[in-house]
C-alpha cells in the first residue's frame, strides 16, 4: 500500500512511500508536543532571514501572518496533524504552503530539520526543567514548614532499620531537604548546558547563508549559540541529563515514599494523612491505604527505564544526525510528565503528614538508644572507648533480660559493672538529653536543627525572588 501525500523531500522519488515506511518512520503522533516551539523557532529564523536579506518584508509579513493562525489552531487544539507528514515540522511547513502558497518554501532556508528538532527540543525541555524547578522549590518549602512546626518531636533514628539513635522529627525532614536541594543545583546546571541554540548548524556543517546565530538564540530565550555544528545536530546528552536528574529525584522521592508507607503502617503508626490523599480496600473495609506514597515509589522504575532507553539509543552513532534520535522524546516526555505529577503528589503528601508525637516519642525509647551516650559517658569518666562500648553492652544485655530501660537500672546494679557510674549518670541515659548532645554542626541537637531550618527559610526566600524575576 502507497500513500498519496506529496513529501517535502520528494523531488528525488519516483514511487509513493509504503504505508509500513509511513507508520514505522512517523513521529507526528509524538512529537506534535512540540508544535508551538516549531512556531516560535520559525518566527525567530524568518527574523534572521529577513535581516539576512534571504526574505524581503513583505515576505516576512506574510509568512509570519500564516504562522500566527496556525499558532492560534495549534493552541485551540483545531490544527489537524497528518501522520503521513511524518513530522511535526512537515506537518507545519506543509499547513504554511496551504495558507500561504510557495512562498512558504522560503521558510525552509539555512535550514534543516537536524538543527530545528534539535532546537525545538531543548526550547521544551528548559521549560520542563523551569517548572520542575519550581515544584522542587515548593516541595522544599513544605518540608520546611513541617520541620518548623515540630521542633519539639523525637523519633527513633535507624540503621539497617533498627532503633539506633534518637533525633529530631525537624531533623529527618531536613534531610530530604538537602536531598532535593542537591537535585534542584542538577537540573540548574543541565538548564545551563541546555540553553544552548543549534538553530544556524543546518544539517550538519552551518549554512552559506548570513544568520546571524546571537540573534536568534537571543530571540529564543537561549544564552548562546552552540559552537560546533556536527555537535549541536547529533548529541543528546542534554536530555540524558535530564533523564538523569530526574532519576535521582525519583529515586529520592521513592525513599521519602517509602518512609511514608513504613511510617504509616500500624507497627510504626507514626504518622497519619488525611483522608483526602489515602484509597480504600474493595474487600476489606477497614482499609487505609498510603497509595500514593506507593505509587511515587513505583513510578521510580518507569523514570530509570527511560534514562536506560536513550542511553543506549545514543550508543555507538556515529556523527552526525541519525534518524535514530528520534527516539529521544518519548522517554523524555514520559519522564518530565511522570516527574512533575509526582512531585505535585510529594508536595500534598508532605503537607498532609501529620506526625504521631507519642507514638514517635515511645518507639524512640525503645531498643536501648541511648546506649551510645552511656558508652560516651564511660569515655567522659576516662575509660577507653572501646572498654566502655563492652562494658554498655553486658549492660544492654543485663537490662534486656530484667525487662529494662537503660535509664530503670538502679545505681547500685550500674555500680557493680563499674565504679565509674555515679548519679549524673541518667541525665546521659534520657532520650532528650541524648538529642541534645548531638551539637556537631549537622547534628540533630534542637539549637542546630533551628539553625538549619532558619537557613532553609533564608535560601528558599533567596530561591523564590529569583524564581519570580525569571518569570
Ligand atoms: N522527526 C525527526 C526527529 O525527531 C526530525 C528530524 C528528521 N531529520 C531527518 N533528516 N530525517 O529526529
Amino acid at each position: 500500500m502507497a500513500s498519496s501525500v506529496k513529501k517535502p523531500w520528494g523531488g528525488r522519488f519516483q514511487e509513493e512511500t509504503d504505508r509500513l515506511v509511513e507508520e514505522f518512520t512517523e513521529s507526528v503522533s509524538f512529537d506534535q508536543r512540540l508544535a508551538l516551539y516549531d512556531i516560535k523557532q520559525d518566527l525567530a529564523h524568518l527574523e534572521a532571514l529577513k535581516r539576512a536579506g534571504v526574505i524581503n518584508k513583505e515576505e516576512a509579513e506574510s509568512i509570519a501572518q500564516g504562522l500566527t493562525a496556525i499558532e492560534t489552531e495549534i493552541r485551540e487544539g483545531r490544527f489537524v496533524f497528518r501522520p503521513e507528514l511524518e513530522d511535526v515540522h512537515m506537518n507545519i511547513e506543509a499547513a504554511l504552503r496551504e495558507k500561504i502558497g510557495p512562498l512558504a518554501g522560503k521558510l525552509h532556508t539555512g535550514r534543516s530539520r537536524n538543527d530545528q528538532v534539535a532546537t525545538d527540543f531543548r526550547l521544551y525541555l528548559m521549560e520542563e526543567i523551569r517548572e520542575v524547578l519550581r515544584l522542587l522549590h515548593h516541595l522544599r518549602r513544605a518540608l520546611v514548614d513541617k520541620a518548623g512546626e515540630g521542633l519539639q518531636i523525637i523519633l527513633p533514628g535507624f540503621t539497617h532499620l533498627q532503633h539506633a539513635q534518637p533525633v529530631l522529627w525537624a531533623h529527618h525532614l531536613l534531610a530530604y531537604y538537602e536531598m532535593f536541594r542537591r537535585d534542584a543545583a542538577r537540573f540548574q546546571g543541565t538548564l545551563e548546558r541546555t540553553a544552548e541554540c543549534p538553530l544556524g548548524s543546518a544539517a550538519l556543517a552551518g549554512t552559506p547563508y548570513p544568520l546571524d546565530r546571537e540573534l536568534t538564540a537571543r530571540l529564543l530565550g537561549f544564552a548562546r549559540p552552540s559552537r560546533n555544528s556536527m555537535d549541536a545536530v547529533s548529541d543528546r546528552d542534554f536530555v540524558l541529563e535530564f533523564l538523569f536528574d530526574a532519576a535521582l529525584t525519583m529515586m529520592h522521592l521513592s525513599r521519602l515514599a517509602e518512609e511514608v508507607v513504613l511510617w504509616m503502617s500500624p507497627e510504626f503508626g507514626f504518622v497519619d494523612l488525611p483522608d483526602a490523599l489515602c484509597t480504600g480496600s474493595s474487600i476489606m473495609p477497614q482499609k487505609k491505604n498510603p497509595d500514593l506514597a506507593e505509587l511515587l515509589r513505583g513510578k521510580c522504575g518507569r523514570v530509570y527505564g527511560n534514562l536506560l532507553t536513550l542511553l543506549t539509543v545514543m550508543k555507538g552513532l556515529p556523527l552526525t544526525y541519525n534518524r535514530d534520535l528520534q527516539e529521544d522524546k518519548e522517554p523524555a516526555f514520559d519522564t518530565a510528565d511522570t516527574l512533575k505529577v509526582s512531585l505535585r503528589v510529594a508536595i500534598r503528601m508532605v503537607q498532609g503528614l501529620s506526625p504521631r508525637v507519642e507514638r514517635m516519642r515511645a518507639a524512640a525509647e525503645e531498643g536501648h538508644p541511648t546506649a551510645t551516650d552511656l558508652a560516651d559517658y564511660l569515655v567522659m569518666k576516662g575509660l577507653p572507648f572501646r572498654q566502655a562500648h563492652e562494658l554498655t553492652g553486658r549492660l544492654v544485655a543485663f537490662a534486656e533480660e530484667r525487662g529494662l530501660k537503660l535509664w530503670e537500672i538502679p545505681l547500685e546494679d550500674l555500680r557493680r559493672f563499674s565504679d565509674l557510674i555515679e548519679e549524673d549518670v541518667y541525665a546521659w541515659l534520657s532520650v532528650e538529653g541524648s538529642v541534645a548532645r548531638r551539637r556537631t554542626y549537622g547534628g540533630t541537637a534542637p539549637e542546630r536543627v533551628r539553625e538549619a531550618v532558619i537557613q532553609a527559610q533564608r535560601e528558599l526566600q533567596e530561591e523564590l525572588e529569583e524564581l519570580e524575576r525569571s518569570l
